[in-house]
Order: structure tokens, then C-alpha cells, then sequence
């Protein structure tokens, strides 16, 4: 059979574990084509694809996870695996790690057959922030080749008869839950703004608005993101705050303030729009890579290439 293996990877570790992933299946008698994502063929022309990406706070580098959403409604045709490298430990050995939460959603996007974690490898001179400061108390290589290979091995056992899953859009990735949320923040500002309005002085009330809104819509961003699916956080930061700004100059600045420009207000409304953004972006960023593998333990299984 015709199987693309493909990868991201910055360093390079990664690269080595799909050298042993290709060389495996190769033994195994299949024709394989083993290139890095940003070079990679279209996955059509054959009949099964594993991807595998080293993580970076969480992440695989931009090329594969764009590989991986561009080719999304090919990819669930055809049978795939996916693989991440990342533990600078041997936790990756000593239990199965679950994927990070937004990759278990795009793996069921494409109706993927299986993730594996594999420990990854950070070598002492690795050139660069923050990767070099990691490197002082994390350098090591932590691929398990033999590990790497008995999971090629299944690979090639399941190859002739695989069939992808059903493919699945996750609850979290709805357009409509994505709106709910941004409705329910600004509503909950708005509500604080309106209703301080009626008792307190003006300045008063939008001084507490641009205060209430950023710490709500923060607090929202880490429950939106707890879920498979979920948008990613810029995205989810430009929703939230392009719905608020439009709701709040459309429904409240007629009700607070009919002489009061609140849409050239700086306090009013660019101030908490802004927190609120940078708060979205931020806590949502912190929340998609949650949870993190464990880490600590023993010495290093000695590596790839
Ligand atoms: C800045 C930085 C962040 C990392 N973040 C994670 C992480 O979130 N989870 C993880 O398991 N490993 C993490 N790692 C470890 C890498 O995934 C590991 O070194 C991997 O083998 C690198 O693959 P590469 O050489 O193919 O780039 C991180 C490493 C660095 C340098």
C-alpha cells in the first residue's frame, strides 16, 4: 500500500522518530513517501497517511496543523494516525498520554484511527529562546525507538484492512456556541454598565464596564476552551470582541448615554474592547494547552537519530 508519513518539527527530533515510523512500514513491504509537512504531497494519491507533530507549548509548528486543516475532508477518506513527540521524560513510555485537546479535535475532524505520544528529544546545545533556557534543565532524548517501531508494526498489521472513523465535528467547534458565549459576555458587561448607570454617576458606570468586561470575557475564554473543538484563541478573541463592540455602540450607548458619544469614549468602549481582547487571546491560550503532559522521572531511553 501507498503510505505518506509526514511530520513537523523544528529541531528536528521528530523527524527522526517518522524516519523510523517510514523505515518500519517500508520493511513491512508498503511503498512509502516519508517528507516533512511543509513539502508534502497531497495525501490523495495514497492509501493511508500518519502525521506527527512535536509540541511546542501544546501546539505542533504551524505547518502541519495547516497541512492537517487544509487537508481535513481528504484526510477523512483516508485511514490515518497520528503522532506527537514532546515529553522531555519517560512518562510517555510508562502510560498511554492523552493528545492535546484541540489535536483529539481535529483527530475527529478526519475520523483519524489513533494518536500515540512519543518523549521527544531537546538537545543540550539547541540554538535559540525559550528552547535553549529549556535546554538547561530538559536536555535529552527521550524517543524509544523500540517503542516507535512496535507502534509502526501495529500500524502495518491494521494497514490492510483499515477504514477511517466516522468523521465528527466536535460540539466545541459550533459557530452558535462560539456567538452564546460572546452574547452571554457582553451581556453580562452591558448589564453591569446599564444597571450602575441608573444609581451612579456616568463615569462611575463605565469606569466599572471597563473593568467587569475584560475580567468576565477572560473568565468565559478559559471555560470556552475547556471543551474539544474549541476555536482557537485569536479566533475566538476577534469574535467576542468584534460582537461586543457592535452590540454595545447598536444596544447600549443609545440607552446610557444618548449625549454621550460612547463610541469615541476611550473608557467607554476601545479600553475594555482592548482588555478584553488581549484577555481572550491570553487565558484562552493558557486554558488550549491544559492539560500538560506529566513530567520528571528517569533517565532518558537513548534515543532516535
Ligand atoms: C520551548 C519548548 C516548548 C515545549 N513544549 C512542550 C509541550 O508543551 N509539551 C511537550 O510534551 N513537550 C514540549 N517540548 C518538548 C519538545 O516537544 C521536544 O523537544 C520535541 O522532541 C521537539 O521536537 P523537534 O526536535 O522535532 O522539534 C517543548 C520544547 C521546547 C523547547
Amino acid at each position: 500500500m501507498r503510505v505518506l508519513v509526514t511530520w513537523g518539527s523544528k529541531h528536528g527530533g521528530t523527524a527522526g522518530i517518522a524516519a523510523i515510523v517510514a523505515e518500519t512500514l517500508t520493511a513491512r513491504g508498503h511503498s512509502v513517501v516519508a517528507v516533512a509537512s511543509s513539502e508534502a504531497p497531497p495525501p490523495t494519491s495514497f492509501d493511508a497517511v500518519v502525521v506527527g507533530g512535536a509540541l511546542y507549548a501544546n501546539r505542533w509548528p504551524r505547518e502541519v496543523r495547516r497541512y492537517v486543516e487544509h487537508w481535513a475532508p481528504e484526510l477523512s477518506r483516508i485511514p490515518t494516525w497520528l503522532f506527537s513527540s514532546g515529553p522531555l521524560d519517560d512518562s510517555a513510555d510508562l502510560e498511554p498520554l492523552s493528545p492535546p485537546r484541540w489535536l483529539r479535535g481535529l483527530g475527529a475532524r478526519i475520523g483519524a484511527l489513533g494518536h500515540e505520544m512519543f518523549g521527544g528529544r531537546l538537545e543540550a546545545d539547541v540554538q535559540g529562546f525559550p528552547a535553549a533556557a529549556m535546554a538547561k534543565q530538559h536536555a535529552g532524548d527521550w524517543r524509544n525507538p523500540a517503542r516507535i517501531r512496535a507502534w509502526a508494526n501495529e500500524l502495518a498489521d491494521d494497514l490492510p484492512s483499515a477504514v477511517p472513523r466516522l468523521p465528527i465535528t466536535p460540539e466545541g467547534r459550533s459557530g452558535v456556541r462560539l456567538v452564546e458565549y460572546g452574547v452571554v459576555g457582553w451581556g453580562f458587561a452591558a448589564a453591569a454598565l446599564v444597571i450602575a448607570a441608573g444609581f451612579a454617576p456616568l463615569w462611575f458606570a463605565v469606569a466599572l464596564h471597563a473593568v467587569v468586561m475584560p475580567l468576565w470575557f477572560t473568565s468565559l475564554a478559559v471555560r470556552y476552551q475547556g471543551v474539544d473543538g474549541a476555536r482557537t484563541p485569536f479566533v475566538t478573541a476577534i469574535a467576542w470582541v468584534g460582537l461586543a463592540g457592535v452590540l454595545d455602540l447598536a444596544l447600549v450607548a443609545p440607552i446610557v448615554a444618548p449625549r454621550f458619544s460612547l463610541g469615541a469614549s476611550f473608557v467607554g468602549l476601545w479600553l475594555p474592547l482592548a482588555l478584553s481582547f488581549v484577555g481572550v487571546w491570553a487565558a484562552g491560550s493558557i486554558a488550549a494547552m491544559m492539560p500538560l503532559p506529566p513530567s520528571g522521572g528517569a533517565a532518558p531511553t537513548g534515543g532516535a537519530r
